[in-house]
């Protein structure tokens, strides 16, 4: 399974790419707003940073709701650097948008995608990616890991090369159930990473590890 970052600070981005286990980053408007990164020279600017500090599938999302703002986006979007993956929303336009670019061997990510329905859609497009947002869905009180098993279910049966990439991810319990269904890429916070690494045994052994070797050394 894939690690992608999802965050425009540039701060998390190098913590999670230095611990070797960061494959991508997305972003949406609100985590670019988050940074104060506004007007298209900075946004440009800000996204030939990120590609500079990972290997590459860096989700930069359009703002254009119409086709032909779409493609004019995804194109300027996709100039700035072979890592960028154009993110699109899951809207009818987007679908036509996302077809058009994967003629083009352009990359694409859609988003803001919550039914099965939708994922179908997304795939039969021609989608590199898919992103279902699972904490949103819980917080409507519906179960977004549920909607995770259907989609990598139903891709499974036509073989789609669309990737999952399970989205809205909240805590790590999510990140791990993804990865017992299957989803090929999940995007969290750096928090959910880096809290893969805890366990209270891990603390106390190391702890006793280092009592113990401070004992027997004379310390
Ligand atoms: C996905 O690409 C989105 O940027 C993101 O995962 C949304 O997460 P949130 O629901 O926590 O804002």
């Amino acid at each position: 399974m894939k690690f992608f970052i999802d965050t425009a600070n540039l701060d998390e981005i190098k913590e999670a790419y230095d611990l070797g286990v960061l494959d991508g980053v997305t972003t949406n408007p609100s985590l670019m707003a988050k940074e104060g990164i506004t007007g298209d020279e900075n946004v440009r600017a800000h996204y030939k940073a990120i590609c500079g500090i990972v290997d590459d599938k860096v989700s930069a999302e359009v703002i254009s709701t119409d086709f032909d703002g779409m493609i004019r986006e995804g194109k300027e979007l996709a100039k700035i650097d072979d890592k960028i993956v154009v993110k699109i929303p899951m809207i009818k336009d987007g679908v036509k948008a996302i077809k058009y670019f994967s003629n083009e061997g352009i990359r694409t990510n859609c988003t803001l995608v919550f039914s099965a329905g939708q994922a179908i859609l997304a795939a039969k497009a021609g989608a590199t990616y898919l992103s279902p947002f699972i904490g949103r869905l819980d917080d409507i009180a519906l179960d977004g890991l549920d909607l995770i098993e259907q989609i990598v279910h139903i891709y499974h049966n036509y073989g789609y090369d669309t990737q999952v990439l399970a989205a809205s991810v909240r805590h790590t319990l999510h990140l791990i159930k993804c990865a017992e269904i299957g989803a090929d890429v999940v995007t969290c916070p750096l928090k959910v990473i880096t809290g893969l690494l805890n366990h209270p045994l891990t603390e106390s052994g190391l702890a006793k590890f280092l009592e113990d070797h401070a004992k027997a050394s004379g310390k």
